[in-house]
């Protein structure tokens, strides 16, 4: 008989993924949601399907990793974003390097090029973008969304950057190939240094504690000094002091 402990143990190694650094609770309900679905009727015969079929893969991945995103989510602290931090920020260097990690579908860091673009067009920036899930980094690179994932954009961005496709809002071309994405996964891979902004939100209330601080020491590493580190609207960095952080405002820490 497998357990839940032996199924995490299988699949960490079998897919290198890091499970045990995902919260138990959380994580055992989405997996036993997903089993019930399925046709297997244990988590043994759920990690055969799972090796089996690539298709059966993908949606456990999708599915515990969860990857709801929207465009400038949570319009006020974007605001501080845009009026605060990236103008501080573009002022002390001519070239800004931003890292949206664990970028979801692509609204993270197509946001902030709006923003970085609408500030000084033509300027030059670099904008890292980053996930776990290769699938949702390829829907990222199309950059196709729904009338739920832009409600938050103004229409005067709306007509700048977008074009209509039926039903559903296209990023214009031109504007895609600012961002690079690529697969990263912040429990395993190591982390780039050299960040003007990093940008990580509703991704490390999944880890655990030992995993979110070893996540936001390398964060500090990855970060120039002055600069920042923007997390989710409902997420806190505790101990910032000890990661040579200090907290400016909701969401937003600056490297010391
Ligand atoms: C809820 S979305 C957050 C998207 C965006 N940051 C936002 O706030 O709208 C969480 C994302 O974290 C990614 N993710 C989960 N575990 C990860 C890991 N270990 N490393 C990198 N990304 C991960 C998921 O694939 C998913 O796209």
């Amino acid at each position: 008989m497998v357990d839940f402990q032996e199924f995490k143990n299988r699949v960490s190694s079998q897919f290198n993924l890091s499970l045990n650094s995902y919260k138990e609770t959380q994580l055992k309900r989405r997996i036993d949601n997903l089993i019930s679905r399925s046709s297997a009727s244990d988590y043994n015969n759920y990690f055969s399907l799972l090796t089996k079929e690539p298709k059966e893969f993908e949606a456990f991945l999708d599915y515990v990793t969860i990857n709801v995103s929207e465009f400038f989510r949570n319009p006020s602290i974007f605001n501080v974003l845009e009026n605060q931090v990236l103008p501080e920020l573009s002022k002390k260097t001519p070239r800004l390097k931003v890292w949206s990690a664990a970028c979801s579908i692509g609204c993270e860091p197509y946001s902030i090029a709006m923003i970085l673009e609408d500030m000084a067009a033509g300027k030059s920036y670099q904008i890292d973008a980053t996930d776990i899930d290769e699938g949702i980094l390829k829907s990222a690179r199309l950059g196709l969304y729904s009338s739920e994932h832009i409600k938050n954009i103004s229409t005067q961005r709306l007509k700048k950057y977008f074009v209509k496709v039926g039903e559903q809002h296209s990023i214009q071309g031109i504007f895609k190939s600012k961002i690079h994405f690529k697969k990263h996964d912040l429990l395993l891979d190591s982390y780039a240094e050299g960040y003007d902004l990093i940008v990580c939100r509703n991704v490390t209330i999944y880890f655990t504690k030992e995993a979110q601080d070893q996540i936001y020491r390398n964060f500090s590493k990855s970060l120039k000094v002055g600069g920042y580190l923007f997390i989710g609207g409902t997420e806190n960095i505790f101990n910032y002091k000890d990661l040579f952080l200090e907290k400016v405002s909701t969401s937003f820490y600056r490297k010391v």
